[in-house]
C-alpha cells in the first residue's frame, strides 16, 4: 500500500522549535544535516535561508505544494480545536493559547510551502522514507528526527524502530531524536529495546533533557553517536 496523503496530519514545527528540541548550537547549524520526517516544518526553509546545508526526507514530498496546502487547510481548524481540548496534557502556557500556537504552526507551514517547489528542484526535499534512505554511509554530520519515531509507537512496530534508528546511524555521524514519549504521554515501550540494539551495534546513546517541552513530560532527546 502506498503512502496516502489522507493519513497525514500536517502540523509543521518552526525553526525555533527544532533548535530547542534538538539543542542545536551555532556550530550544529553549520553542519550538513538530514531531517527525516520533516513534513511541513519550516526548519529546512529557514536554515537554507541562513546558508545552512540541509536535506529533508519524507514520503509526503511525493505530493505537490497545492495538494499539501489543501490538506493543511482541511485539517487546520480541527487541529487547533484538538489542542485546546487536550490542553491538560500540553504546555500551552509556553505558546499563550491554542490559537497562538496555531498561528506559529501556520506561519511555519507557510514558510515551508513558499520554499517547497524551489527546494524540491534543488533536491532539498526528497520523497523517501525510513527504514531505507537513499543516502551514502556517513553522508551527513547530523540526522534529526522530530515527532515520528517513539511518538508513533502504536503505529510503528519495534522492528521498524530498530531498523529506522540504525538507518539514521548509517547515514549520519550523529543522530538526535525527539520526543521519547508516545501519543499516550508515556515513555515509548520501544525505547529500551532500541537502546539495547544500539549498544549491541556499538553505538553510544544518551538521553538528554532539553529546554523544549510541549507535550507535558516530553523534554528528553536521544543523542546517538558511534562508540569510538
Ligand atoms: C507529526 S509529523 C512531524 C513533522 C515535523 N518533523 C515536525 O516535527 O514538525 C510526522 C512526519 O513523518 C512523516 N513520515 C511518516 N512515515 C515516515 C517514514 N517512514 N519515514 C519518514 N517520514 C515519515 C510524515 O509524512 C509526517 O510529515
Amino acid at each position: 500500500m502506498g503512502f496516502n496523503l489522507q493519513n497525514v496530519v500536517p502540523w509543521g514545527r518552526s525553526f525555533d522549535e527544532y533548535c530547542a528540541m534538538f539543542t542545536l548550537s551555532e556550530l550544529d547549524l553549520q553542519k550538513s544535516i538530514v531531517g527525516v520526517g520533516d513534513g511541513p516544518a519550516s526548519f529546512n526553509a529557514v536554515l537554507t535561508g541562513q546558508g545552512g546545508q540541509i536535506i529533508s526526507a519524507d514520503p509526503v514530498y511525493a505530493f505537490n505544494s497545492k495538494q499539501i496546502r489543501q490538506r493543511i487547510d482541511a485539517l487546520f481548524n480541527d487541529m487547533v480545536k484538538q489542542v485546546a481540548a487536550n490542553a491538560d496534557n500540553l504546555r500551552l502556557d509556553k505558546f499563550g493559547s491554542a490559537d497562538a500556537l496555531g498561528k506559529i504552526r501556520m506561519q511555519a507551514m507557510n514558510q515551508f510551502l513558499q520554499d517547497f517547489d524551489k527546494g524540491k528542484l534543488q533536491d532539498r526535499y526528497l520523497d523517501s522514507e525510513l527504514p531505507a534512505l537513499p543516502f551514502d554511509k556517513g553522508q551527513f554530520d547530523l540526522a534529526l528526527c522530530s515527532h515520528l519515531l517513539f511518538l508513533y509507537s502504536e503505529h510503528l512496530e519495534l522492528d521498524f524502530h530498530i531498523e529506522a534508528v540504525l538507518e539514521l546511524c548509517r547515514v549520519a555521524k550523529e543522530v538526535r531524536i525527539f520526543p521519547l514519549l508516545d501519543l499516550s504521554h508515556r515513555t515509548s515501550a520501544h525505547l529500551e529495546p532500541v537502546l539495547q540494539a544500539l549498544a549491541q551495534s556499538d553505538f553510544i546513546a544518551n538521553i538528554e533533557v532539553v529546554e523544549y517541552e510541549f507535550q507535558i513530560g516530553a523534554n528528553q532527546m536521544l543523542r546517538i553517536q558511534p562508540a569510538k
